[in-house]
C-alpha cells in the first residue's frame, strides 16, 4: 500500500544507489558478435555480498545509447553517471566493487580510474 506523507510519495524500500545494466537488443548480445554482460556473475555477487539492499541491481531492457555497448547507468539521489564500453569482466568487477564500497559508506563512492575513462554525456 503507497504511502504518502507530507513530503509526498514515500518508500520504504530506499536505497543509495541503482545500478541500471543494458541487457537490451544490442548490449550483452554475444549473438550480434557483441561483447557479454556477466549477468548471472553480477546477480550472485550482489546477493552473496549483501549489496542489494544499498545498490539496487537491475537487469534493463535497451536503455537507448546503444553505439556504446555495454551501457550502464549509475542512479544515485543526485545524479545518474552514465558508462559505456564495458567489455571486460574487470570493467564489471569494478562496478561490484564500487557497489559493495558505496554500501560500506552509506553515500555514493568515487567512481574507480577504470570505470571513469568509460563516462559519457546521455543527454543533450
Ligand atoms: S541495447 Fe544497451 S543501450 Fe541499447
Amino acid at each position: 500500500m503507497a504511502k504518502v506523507t507530507e513530503k509526498g510519495l514515500q518508500t520504504a524500500r530506499k536505497t543509495i544507489a541503482q545500478l541500471l545494466v543494458c541487457t537490451g537488443c544490442c548490449c550483452g548480445r554475444t549473438d550480434r558478435g557483441n561483447p557479454a554482460v556477466p549477468v548471472d556473475w553480477m546477480k550472485n555477487e550482489w546477493k552473496m555480498r549483501g549489496i542489494l539492499k544499498s545498490v539496487h541491481l537491475t537487469i534493463s531492457g535497451c536503455l537507448g545509447p546503444c553505439d556504446l555497448v555495454n551501457v550502464v547507468g549509475l542512479v544515485g539521489e543526485n545524479e545518474t553517471i552514465w558508462l559505456g564500453g564495458l567489455v571486460h569482466q574487470q570493467h564489471f568487477a569494478a562496478l561490484r566493487d564500487w557497489a559493495q564500497e558505496t554500501a560500506r559508506l552509506g553515500e555514493i563512492a568515487p567512481l574507480p580510474d577504470i570505470l571513469r575513462d568509460h563516462q559519457f554525456k546521455r543527454f543533450c
